[in-house]
C-alpha cells in the first residue's frame, strides 16, 4: 500500500459517520447525493461491505416519488446553512418527502453507475444487494425523466441541482432573479473556507430564494416546473443520468430484468443532448429553458459526452484547446473566457471527480492520449497538493475543503 493509498483510507474512515461519509466535516457536515456514491465507490477499493452500506443509506432517503435528495440531514448541525428547517421538506413529509429530513432537490445521478462498479468488483456477493437495490434506482432514473426531461435533455430547478454550483452557465439565468423577500441569513461556508473560493454573495442570495421558491410550492414538481423563474438544461445532469441508465441497463442484463423502459430513456437522452450542442464554442453547453439561449460556457461538464456513452468527435478540437492552455487538467471553466476565475469553485479550478468521469469516458472512446493526460494531471494535484476539494488549474494551489472524501475516493478508486 503507498502512503497516498494509505491517506485516502484514513480520509474516507476519517468522514465515516458509520453508515454514511460527509464530504468533509465543517464545510458540509451531511450526506450528500453524489459525494456519497463516489465514497462508495472508494469504499469499495477496500471495504465493499462498507461500499454497498453507502448507497443503502443514500437510497433510504429516497421520496415517494422517485427523487434521491442532493442531501440527507441524519443529524443537526449548527455549522451548515441552509439546514432542514430552511428546505422545510417535513412539511411536505405527508406528501410523499422520504423518511429521513432532506432537501428538496435532487443532484448528478451517479449512484447506479457506481453500484454497478461495486458490484463488479465482487458480484458474488454484490448480486443481492444489485437486486434489492435495483427498483430504487429505477425509480429514481424515471423521477428524472419525468420531472426534469421535457426537453430531452435533463434541468435543473437550483444551481446546487447540477453540482457545479455558481458555473458561469448560469449567470444569466441567476441575473433574472430578483430575491427580493429572503429572509435574513448567515452564511456559514465562508466560515470555513476563504469567502473569495466560494460563490458570492449575490449567488448566495438567489440559493436562497430558490429553496424558499420551492417550500413555497410544498416542493411540487409541476408547479416548481410551471412558475420557476429558473430552469436549465444541464449537460451534467443529461450526461450523468445517460450514464446512469447504460449502467442500470447492464444490471438489469445480470438480474434478468427487462431493459424496454431504459432503452426508451437512453433514446431520449441521447435525443436531448443534442438541444446542448453549442456549435459556437464547439461543446456541449447549458440551454435556458426559459430564454431558449445557450449559456456559452465550456465547462469540464461540457467534456461528459463521453462518459455519457456518445461516440461524439466534434468536441475534441475544444478540448484540445482547452488542454493546451491549461497547466492542470481539465479546468471546470474555460481559461479563455473574461469569466474563469481559477479559484472560485465552479468557475475555474480542477475537480477530480469531474476529471475521473471524463477520462473513463474518453478512453472508452479510445480517445487514450487525452484519458492518460486527465489522468496524470489529477494523479500529481493530488500527489504535490494534498486530497482538497478543488485545485486551481494555473499552479494547483489546493482550494476549498481538505481531507476530502472524493478527492480520495477518485484517488482510490482511478487516479492512483
Ligand atoms: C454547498 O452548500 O455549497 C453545497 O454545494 C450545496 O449543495
Amino acid at each position: 500500500l503507498s502512503h497516498l493509498d494509505g491517506e485516502a483510507r484514513r480520509i474516507l474512515r476519517l468522514n465515516d459517520k458509520g453508515c454514511y461519509t460527509v464530504p468533509t466535516a465543517g464545510l458540509y457536515p451531511y450526506q450528500w447525493n453524489w459525494d456519497s456514491a463516489f465514497a462508495g465507490l472508494g469504499f469499495a477499493c477496500f471495504d465493499v461491505n462498507r461500499a454497498w452500506n453507502e448507497l443503502e443509506t443514500l437510497m433510504s432517503g429516497q421520496w415517494e416519488n422517485g427523487m434521491v435528495p442532493h442531501i440527507l440531514f441524519h443529524r443537526p448541525d449548527p455549522g451548515y446553512f441552509p439546514g432542514a428547517d430552511i428546505w422545510g421538506t417535513q412539511d411536505a413529509a405527508g406528501k410523499g418527502a422520504g423518511r429521513v429530513a432532506s432537501s428538496g432537490i435532487s443532484q448528478p445521478p451517479v449512484a447506479a453507475s457506481f453500484a454497478w462498479r461495486i458490484y463488479q468488483r465482487d458480484p458474488e456477493t454484490g448480486a443481492d444487494r444489485l437486486r434489492r437495490m435495483f427498483p430504487g434506482l429505477m425509480a429514481f432514473h424515471r423521477w428524472f425523466m419525468a420531472a426534469r426531461a421535457e426537453s430531452g435533455a435533463v434541468a435543473i430547478t437550483h444551481p446546487w441541482e447540477a453540482g457545479r454550483d455558481n458555473a458561469p452557465d448560469w449567470d444569466a439565468a441567476m441575473a433574472r432573479i430578483s430575491p427580493e423577500g429572503v429572509a435574513p441569513y448567515t452564511r456559514r461556508d465562508t466560515g470555513h473556507v476563504n469567502p473569495r473560493m466560494r460563490p458570492t454573495k449575490e449567488d448566495y442570495d438567489r440559493y436562497i430564494w430558490l429553496v424558499q421558491f420551492g417550500r413555497e410550492r410544498g416542493w411540487d414538481d409541476a408547479a416548481i416546473a410551471a412558475e420557476s423563474p429558473f430552469r436549465v438544461a444541464d449537460p451534467t445532469l443529461t450526461f450523468t443520468l445517460m450514464r446512469a441508465c447504460r449502467d442500470l441497463r447492464l444490471a438489469a442484463g445480470v438480474l434478468g430484468e427487462d431493459c424496454a423502459e431504459i432503452d426508451g430513456w437512453i433514446a431520449r437522452l441521447e435525443a436531448g443532448a443534442e438541444r446542448l450542442w453549442n456549435p459556437e464554442t464547439g461543446a456541449y453547453d447549458s440551454y435556458d429553458l426559459r430564454s431558449g439561449e445557450l449559456a456559452g460556457a465550456v465547462s469540464n461538464a461540457s467534456f461528459l459526452c463521453w462518459w455519457g456513452g456518445l461516440a461524439d468527435r466534434r468536441s475534441l478540437p475544444t478540448l484540445a484547446r482547452i488542454l493546451d492552455t491549461a497547466r492542470f487538467a481539465l479546468p471546470s471553466f474555460d481559461p479563455a473566457h473574461p469569466r474563469f476565475d481559477p479559484l472560485r469553485y465552479w468557475r475555474g479550478p480542477v475537480w477530480g471527480v469531474m476529471n475521473m468521469m471524463a477520462a473513463i469516458g474518453l478512453a472508452e472512446q479510445g480517445l487514450s492520449a487525452e484519458a492518460a493526460r486527465i489522468r496524470a494531471d489529477t494523479a500529481g494535484l493530488i500527489t504535490e497538493n494534498g486530497f482538497a476539494e478543488y485545485f486551481s488549474p494555473e499552479d494547483g494551489t489546493p482550494a476549498g475543503g481538505a481531507t476530502f472524501t472524493w478527492t480520495a475516493a477518485i484517488w482510490l478508486a482511478w487516479a492512483s
